[in-house]
């Protein structure tokens, strides 16, 4: 943990001199993180979660049990979803540090034992862009495919402003309908993409015929975006009755395997989506970005900027705060909102 600097003016003796004294702040690191979460994620999305992440950011008990979990199992979104499964979600911080008073332990083996699988298949929005320009048909893999959700962009309805894409609506299954605010000129296509073959990658995939793992996944959709959630449990229908291929497995070392199992005459695809930031090393990053280049598949990554830095250097104009950066092979062509609500498109 990083002691963070304080600049104190001294009172005693020269009143007018201004000492520099270094005072250890075990818990200004992740009070930054809860802080920056309310602030640059929550606000706007969900009025609860930037409440009670500022409420933990000032709070030295809430910091102090945080601390005792593994910096990976510190974050913000696995400790407020972890509460939730719990107790529900607390009205106000008193509440909080109730809930976490008397569920100490319970809460901590929460943490260690789940991860943030959010799956938002409203990114497809900014897939099926992606998509559109490729010889058809395609074999979809998705690495970090969580539930698998994102494998079905050909089932679901985007409305992208004056253009307006969906499949056909079958007796049974309304499909989700994702609206994405577009700028640019992105290929949206008039048909949707024509997936035959289609499997997921996942270090833990989740069954949609789990109630477990299905509760799990819905607490991760924050409070108050009731749309959101009920579009997620729309794209759960329309997947389970026809439920993907989701293979256990880690990109690092199973992805190579996958795709040589691709059958002819399909042209392959690898996508991801708020996944290689949870592999640490830059140089393993790396590692992966080069093995799926030579693959012979086509590549399309949707992540934060600093996850490949060689792909954001290409983007000529600003970085849009907040927004994951869209590239095909390597070559940036859109800011995209982190859930697929927005595409700013810039490439050719
Ligand atoms: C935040 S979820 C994103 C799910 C999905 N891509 C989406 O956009 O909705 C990240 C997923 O990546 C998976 N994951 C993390 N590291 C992985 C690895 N090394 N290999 C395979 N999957 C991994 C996690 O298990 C989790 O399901």
């Amino acid at each position: 943990m990083n002691p963070q600097v304080r600049h104190l003016v001294g009172l005693s003796g020269d009143r007018s001199r201004t000492e520099t004294m270094q005072v250890q702040d075990p818990y200004g690191q992740i009070s930054a993180r809860y802080k920056k979460f309310a602030e640059a994620e929550a606000r706007g999305q969900s009025e609860q979660y930037e409440y009670l992440a500022r409420g933990i950011s000032e709070s030295p008990e809430l910091l102090a049990f945080l601390t005792t979990l593994p910096e990976a199992c510190q974050q913000p979104n696995l400790f407020l979803a972890a509460v939730r499964w719990i107790e529900g979600v607390p009205k106000d911080v008193a509440g909080l540090h109730d809930i976490v008073r008397a569920n100490r332990s319970t809460l901590r083996d929460v943490m260690l034992t789940r991860t943030t699988q959010t799956n938002e298949p409203a990114r497809c929005s900014v897939l099926v862009p992606a998509l559109a320009g490729l010889k058809q048909p395609l074999a979809l893999i998705e690495v970090g495919a969580s539930a698998g959700l994102c494998l079905f962009p050909d089932h679901y309805a985007y409305d992208y402003g004056k253009l307006k894409l969906a499949p056909p609506i079958g007796p049974a299954t309304i499909p989700p309908l994702f609206r994405c605010q577009i700028t640019g000129d992105p290929p949206i296509p008039s048909r949707l993409p024509q997936i035959t073959w289609r499997r997921g990658l996942d270090l833990n995939p989740i069954s949609l015929d789990n109630p477990d793992q299905m509760r799990w996944l819905e607490g991760l959709v924050w409070p108050g975006q009731a749309q959101r959630l009920s579009r997620l449990q729309a794209a759960i229908r329309i997947v389970r009755s026809d439920p993907p291929e989701v293979i256990k497995g880690d990109l690092q070392t199973d992805l190579f395997e996958l795709i040589t199992s691709v059958p002819k005459g399909l042209t392959p695809v690898v996508f991801h989506s708020a996944v290689l930031n949870y592999v640490s090393a830059q140089s393993d990053r790396d590692d992966f970005a080069s093995m799926v280049q030579g693959s012979g598949a086509v590549w399309i990554s949707n992540e934060a900027p600093s996850i490949f830095p060689q792909i954001h250097r290409k983007v000529s104009g600003k970085t849009k705060a907040g927004c994951f950066l869209l590239s095909i092979d390597g070559n940036p062509v859109a800011w995209t909102g982190p859930h697929g609500q927005t595409l700013d498109w810039f490439g050719g």
